[in-house]
């Protein structure tokens, strides 16, 4: 299966908020001080397969000048371990580097997810954080929060 990489467009929401919601990652615009109340739409990433169907979605939250954060990456269950999730996730920190950004912060809650991450992209734990409802896995009350050096990423990558 080939899909591109694109930018998000409004028209896109529908879609994407379906796709998360497969994995109970949808956020929850009425739920008050909600894990996540909506997507940034002009900082967020899409995967679209050949026929159309958005099978990927990955955006990010900016904090400072220096600090982003990771939210809502996912791909369709039918397209995990084809590389869609490391292009979105590829796709979007170049974007934070670009803006200046040097730190970005994860929070996760799947270990095999949490492993992605540390091996790679090389984050690191930092520390875990009560979930503050029900999101994502239902057995598991806290996020593991890792963090990124960007530069280092960048540096190691261009080396290849
Ligand atoms: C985390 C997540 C986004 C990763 O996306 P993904 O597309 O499944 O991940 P990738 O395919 O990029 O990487 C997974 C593995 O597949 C391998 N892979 C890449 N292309 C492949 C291919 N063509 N065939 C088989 N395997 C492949 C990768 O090398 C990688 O292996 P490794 O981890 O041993 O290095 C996805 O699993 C997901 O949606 N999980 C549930 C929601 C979630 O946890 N989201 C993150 C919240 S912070």
């Amino acid at each position: 299966m080939t899909c591109h990489i694109r930018k998000m467009l409004p028209g896109d929401l529908p879609e994407a908020m379906g796709l998360l919601d497969r994995w109970s990652m949808a956020p929850t615009p009425d739920i008050a001080n909600a894990e996540r109340s909506g997507i940034e739409i002009d900082h967020a990433f899409v995967a679209v397969d050949d026929r159309g169907r958005l099978v990927g979605v990955g955006s990010y939250l900016l904090h400072s000048e220096e600090l982003a954060e990771t939210a809502s990456l996912a791909v369709s269950p039918e397209v995990k371990g084809l590389g869609i999730g490391a292009r979105l996730q590829v796709a979007r920190l170049q974007e934070m580097l670009e803006r200046g950004i040097r730190r970005v912060r994860t929070e996760t809650d799947r270990p095999e997810t949490i492993d992605w991450y540390l091996r790679k992209f090389g984050y690191r734990i930092v520390g875990s954080n009560p979930k503050k409802h029900a999101f994502s896995l239902p057995d598991v009350d806290c996020w593991t929060v890792l963090e990124l050096d960007l530069v280092a990423w960048a540096r190691s990558r261009d080396k290849g």
